[in-house]
């Protein structure tokens, strides 16, 4: 189906049902669609290099973390929040910077660990996607293409140190369509519900 005749379809099963946040569940509220938390891709020892070979992205951010770390939780929101910016079919700025993440308290992801030296969590990394395939990373600066960025606390900072490594201006605000999802969600304009598939 094209594009129109899918979101002609859509409205029409949406308009037919009685129940339609059951279909779409993300319009029911502005919470859902603001904590919906699935931008970062999954990487692990399966996928690594299959990803990283495959990406159009230019770079990529490695986040090495541990799923019971109280730290790497407390960050997960934060790192999401830049993710959305660059990851997924909805990204405003898409195909610059894959923003992904290995859970190094998977045990088939140790060896993977082990080979970029992660010694503590979190641990974001920046290189070309093409360095991490196959490579190791070995704490130090210098000679090496995969950096560890040292200040990306918060979202505010990642996207700071993000910005001053490719003297770019990007923003969290940054927004590919105009409106406010939640003063204009209205469920009979077909933009806004193309737009939440
Ligand atoms: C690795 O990640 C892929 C993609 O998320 C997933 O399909 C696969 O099951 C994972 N492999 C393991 C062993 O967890
Ligand atoms: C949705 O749009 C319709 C038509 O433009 C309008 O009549 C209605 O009041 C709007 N509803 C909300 C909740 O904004």
């Amino acid at each position: 189906m094209s594009n129109l005749s899918t979101t002609l379809f859509f409205l029409w099963t949406f308009m037919s049902s009685s129940s339609a946040s059951s279909f779409f569940p993300t319009l029911r509220s502005c919470s859902i669609i603001k904590t919906r938390s699935d931008y970062v891709v999954d990487l692990n020892a399966t996928n690594f290099d299959s990803v990283l070979k495959e990406t159009p992205a230019t770079y990529v951010i490695v986040e090495f973390f541990a799923h019971w770390c109280p730290a790497c939780r407390n960050y997960k929101p934060q790192y999401e929040k830049v993710a959305k910016l660059f990851n997924g079919a909805n990204a405003v700025h898409p195909g610059i910077i894959l923003m992904t993440r290995v859970d190094c308290a998977n045990k088939i992801n140790r060896k993977l660990c082990v080979k970029f030296h992660i010694l503590h969590y979190p641990i974001l990394l920046w290189g070309a996607p093409s360095k991490f395939v196959g490579g190791h990373w070995n704490g130090k600066k210098e000679k090496s293409e995969i950096i560890s960025i040292e200040d990306g606390k918060t979202a505010q900072r990642l996207l700071k140190w993000i910005n001053t490594r490719l003297t770019s201006s990007y923003d969290l605000e940054d927004e590919k369509f105009e409106n406010d999802e939640c003063l204009q969600s209205n469920v009979s304009d077909p933009g806004q519900v193309d737009y939440k598939m």
